[in-house]
Formats: structure tokens, C-alpha cells, sequence
């Protein structure tokens, strides 16, 4: 069949819907998104199974499942090219997840670095659903048989112990699952704190994290206060070691207008950085705008935003399904 010739490989990634998208994600993730459709078939869900392993307060959590779904799709990613999801409306993933609790050990969860730093921060919540948290992200993974899992590095570690579980699911059973391989985001565009330039950026500092819904007069604010160095060179130079603050600037201002680090420091010599900030400021007012306006708009539209969920997740449950069907038959659940 031709179609099979040049069949695209297929990738997926899971987001928390955990708090409101910054520039960090944008510039270093998500903006890059739109033009992989070219190249992958394409899955993404908001992991919220995952998101209740620390409390959440239950409005605010279905708000902001819609509301990123509406952010992620004002940045550029067309529900149409990919397919979004609500990781809770394909219940294949809570029913993979058991299934593949027994084939995960108790040591190899025990030493998963994400558990370890979060049973130190939420001691008084250790829960169960935070041990087994890598299990229902491998089922989140192994569900669709995808080729590659692009995830930050902090979460290398699951990708390895989702393979593991693969590789030792179908060294018993025969080739159910497709090994997956983690596709650790380059460090290119990483941006850091305006108020903190030896941090990434985080919504944890918010009056250094420029986020997406920002109006421009705090955004502009947020840049008029951003950290530069501490001599008094005033200078609009490149450098990461001595000027972590401008060279962050700097990064941001190439990222969004295409311009090298000399064409900025030819365009602001002899300008300073009272100059400099606010012309930072203003490119990523302007570009952040449409995408702000844009998720405004599609935040009016709930029919609009419940049928991508729906289409979504139909079209998700149908590939999920069919790799559950065949677990279901490899492990000896009568079939009727
Ligand atoms: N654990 C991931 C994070 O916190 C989110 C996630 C859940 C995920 N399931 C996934 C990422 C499956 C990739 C694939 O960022």
C-alpha cells in the first residue's frame, strides 16, 4: 500500500495542566510544536490523572484543563494536524496503567528520582498515585505505540522505566508494544527568569515569568524591572558568564525576531539598557498578542473547545482501545 510507504512516525506528550503557560514554554517548547505535524503524527494530552497526585483544588483544576487546551491552540497547535485530549476521557489509560502495575517492580519505582523529590516536598500526602505515577505514564506512552516521547529531561527517567516495562512486557508476550525513544528537548531556546536570570523561568517567581495572558502593561512592567548585571558597563553585550541578565534578554529578542546576537548589538551600541529593555518588551507584547487575543476568544467558545475534547478523544480511545484489546487477550482476560 503506498500510504504505509511514507507513514509518518508518530509521537506523543503529555502536559500537566497544572498552572498558566509562561514564555519559558512558549519560546522553549510549544512554538516549535506547529511545524512538527510536517514531520510526525502527532498526540497530545493534559495529563490531569497525573495532576491530582498533589491536592488540587477541583474548580480551578477543570478550569485550567479547558484553559490551556485554549492556549495551547491559540500558540499555533491545530486540533485538526494533531490530536488533543483529555488524558481522564480515554479511560484506557487508568485501565493499561493496572495492567502494567504488575508487571513494574516495587524497587524500580522506589527509585525514581520524581517520587524521591516529592515525597520530601508533600509529606503529608506520600499517596500511593505518587509511587505509581511512571506506571501510568508508561500506559499514558505505550497506549499508542509511538516512536518518540519529546519530554523536558526531568523526565528522562520515565521514558527509561516505560521502555523497561516494554521491553519486559514483551519479552514475554511477543512484540505487543513499540519501544519508545525520549526526544530530550535541545537547549536552545531556554529562557530564564527576568528577576532571577540564574533560574529558568517559572511561574513559581511570577514577577520574573512573562506569562502568555499577560496584558502588555505587565508585561512591559516585568521587563522594565528585569535583572541586568551588576556592573555598570551598561552595554548591550553577549555575555552568558558575567551577564546572565542581558544574555537572557538577548535570547528572547533573537528568538522572536530571527536576529543574531551581533545585529542586536549593533542595533543597540552606544543605546544602554534603558534603551534595550523596553524594546524587548515591545516584541514580545506584540507577539504574544495575537495569541493572547486569539486564546480570549476561543475561552468564549466552550461548545467549541468540549468539541475539540470530544473529536479528540474519540479519535485517541480508538488507538488506545485497539493496544488494550490485544494486552486484554496476550494476559489471559476472557474475551467474549
Ligand atoms: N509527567 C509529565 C510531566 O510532568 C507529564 C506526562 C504524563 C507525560 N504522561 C506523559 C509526558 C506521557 C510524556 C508522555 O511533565
Amino acid at each position: 500500500m503506498e500510504e504505509t510507504k511514507d507513514k509518518k512516525k508518530r509521537m506523543l506528550s503529555g502536559i500537566q495542566p497544572s498552572g498558566e503557560l509562561h514564555l519559558g514554554n512558549y519560546l522553549g517548547a510549544i512554538k516549535n510544536w506547529a511545524d512538527r505535524v510536517n514531520e510526525y503524527e502527532c498526540y497530545y494530552f493534559m495529563a490531569d490523572l497525573h495532576t491530582i497526585t498533589v491536592r488540587q483544588d477541583p474548580a480551578e483544576l477543570r478550569k485550567r484543563s479547558v484553559q490551556q487546551l485554549a492556549q495551547y491552540i491559540a500558540c499555533g497547535l491545530d486540533p485538526e494536524k494533531n490530536v488533543l485530549f483529555l488524558q481522564s476521557h480515554v479511560p484506557a489509560h487508568a485501565q493499561l496503567s493496572w495492567v502494567l502495575s504488575c508487571y513494574t517492580m516495587f524497587g524500580e519505582l522506589s527509585r525514581m528520582t520524581q517520587f524521591k523529590d516529592k515525597s520530601a516536598q508533600h509529606k503529608d500526602n506520600i499517596n500511593a498515585g505518587l509511587f505509581t505515577y511512571p506506571v501510568l505514564m508508561a500506559a499514558d506512552i505505550l497506549l499508542y505505540q509511538p516512536d518518540y516521547v519529546p519530554v523536558g529531561e526531568d523526565q528522562k527517567q520515565h521514558v527509561e522505566i516505560t521502555r523497561d516495562i516494554a521491553q519486559r512486557f514483551n519479552s514475554i508476550y511477543g512484540d505487543v508494544f513499540t519501544i519508545p525513544e525520549p526526544l530530550i528537548a535541545k537547549a536552545g531556546a531556554r529562557i530564564y527568569g527576568l528577576s532571577t536570570p540564574g533560574d529558568k523561568m517559572s511561574k513559581s517567581v511570577p514577577e520574573g515569568c512573562v506569562f502568555l495572558m499577560d496584558s502588555p502593561d505587565e508585561i512591559a512592567r516585568k521587563f522594565k524591572r528585569a535583572v541586568t548585571d551588576s556592573d555598570t558597563e551598561n552595554c548591550v553585550h553577549f555575555d552568558k558568564v558575567n551577564k546572565p541578565g542581558v544574555a537572557n534578554l538577548m535570547n528572547i529578542y533573537s528568538t522572536i525576531t530571527g536576529k543574531s546576537y551581533e545585529e542586536i548589538e549593533a542595533e543597540f551600541a552606544g543605546q544602554g539598557y534603558g534603551k534595550f529593555k523596553p524594546a524587548v518588551a515591545e516584541v514580545v507584547v506584540e507577539h504574544l498578542r495575537p495569541i493572547r487575543e486569539e486564546a480570549e476568544r476561543l475561552m468564549k467558545d466552550k461548545a467549541y473547545l468540549d468539541q475539540v475534547y470530544r473529536d479528540g478523544a474519540e479519535r485517541a480511545a480508538y488507538v488506545a482501545n485497539k493496544t488494550l484489546r490485544k494486552v486484554y487477550k496476550k494476559v489471559g482476560f476472557y474475551q467474549l
